[in-house]
């Protein structure tokens, strides 16, 4: 009645931004995303005889609605494998630090997902993993397969789930995240779903979203790092121009961000070629070759206000270990 699992965060390419179905989130578009070697979760279930649910993060227990969310979860899987759950114990920690603004929800969801399947004895496909995993945070779903990953949006809680498009060694590019935030977001990406429809321009980012997943999955197939490189810069600010005229307009950029673009747009005018990526806060993913990761590290390590640096190599999906944190 116990299990561990480690799934790591993910990187969308081209992003999820808007839901159909808010309690079984389903996504307005399709998305394609990275698995990050160097942000994961390490999770350990138990089930055990008591009269509550404990849950710790990082060492700190935690209670209220963060609990609930987690026990409702826990609740889900059990009625999904159609069996009764006893309490759970559950230890959770982040390889990367909780303040750093990259997000624990993906890596965190897709771990606890796995872990409580094996604590309840039972095995399920990927394809079902991701499923259930999706059910706890969107883009969770995405960090269940390896590497390379495309969450197709389908049409109900059945068919909306991610898979893998390549396993992980499948191509040597880099994501190096330079971190600036280190408080909470100010607006939470479940908020942010929820206002996208007040924006004019999320059903022509629908529409146009299609073609950007054909054009990157192509680039995909020719390792075509300049085509590859050019739609994910372009559909990471298509988003924002969503939370920008949203109302209320979403501004996850900070000034370092903005200037942090300049630069990178710099750099590639001076033969640096990289490409760069925001999720919902104000850190920047440089996306780069494997040959330009050290520049990439270097330059960002004098950049004003970077605070960390995180670099990642494309990465495999959840799998259960034998390693336990202690409860
Ligand atoms: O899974 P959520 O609800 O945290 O939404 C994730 C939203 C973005 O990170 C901004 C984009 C994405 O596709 O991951």
């Amino acid at each position: 009645m116990r299990a561990t699992a480690i799934a790591p965060a993910n990187i969308a390419l081209i992003k999820y931004w808007g839901k159909r179905d808010a309690a079984l989130n389903l996504p307005l578009n399709d998305s394609i995303s990275l698995n990050l070697s160097a942000a994961a979760t390490t999770t350990t279930v138990e089930f055990v005889d008591q009269l509550a649910d404990e849950m710790r993060i990082n060492g700190q227990d935690i209670s209220g609605a963060e609990l609930e969310k987690i026990s409702r979860h826990l609740d889900l899987i059990a009625a999904k494998l159609g069996v009764e759950r006893a309490r759970a114990r559950m230890s959770s920690s982040n390889s990367f630090p909780t303040a750093s603004g990259i997000a624990s929800s993906a890596s965190g969801f897709a771990a606890l997902t796995a872990a409580a399947v094996s604590a309840l004895g039972h095995e399920l496909p990927e394809k079902e993993l991701s499923i259930l995993a999706r059910r706890g945070s969107g883009s969770a779903c995405r960090s269940i397969p390896d590497g390379f990953v495309k969450w197709n949006r389908g049409h109900a809680d059945n068919d909306s789930f991610a898979y893998s498009l390549y396993p992980a060694n499948y191509w040597a590019i880099r994501d190096v995240v330079a971190i600036f935030g280190q408080e909470k977001k100010k607006v939470s990406s479940s908020a942010g779903h929820e206002i996208a429809a007040t924006s004019p321009l999320l059903p022509c980012r629908v529409r146009f979203v299609e073609r950007s997943i054909g054009e990157i999955e192509q680039s995909l197939a020719d390792r075509d790092f300049t085509k590859f490189g050019t739609i994910l810069e372009s559909d990471g600010l298509n988003m924002h121009a969503v939370m920008l005229t949203s109302r209320p307009a979403i501004m996850y950029w900070q000034p370092e961000t903005v200037a942090l673009m300049h630069q990178v747009y710099d750099w590639r005018r001076s033969g640096l070629e990289a490409y760069f990526t925001i999720d919902a806060g104000p850190n920047v993913h440089v996306i780069c070759q494997e040959k330009d990761a050290a520049d990439c590290r270097a330059k960002l390590a004098v950049f004003p206000g970077v605070r960390e640096i995180i670099e990642n190599v494309p990465a495999q999906g959840v799998r259960l270990t034998a390693a336990e944190p202690g409860f």
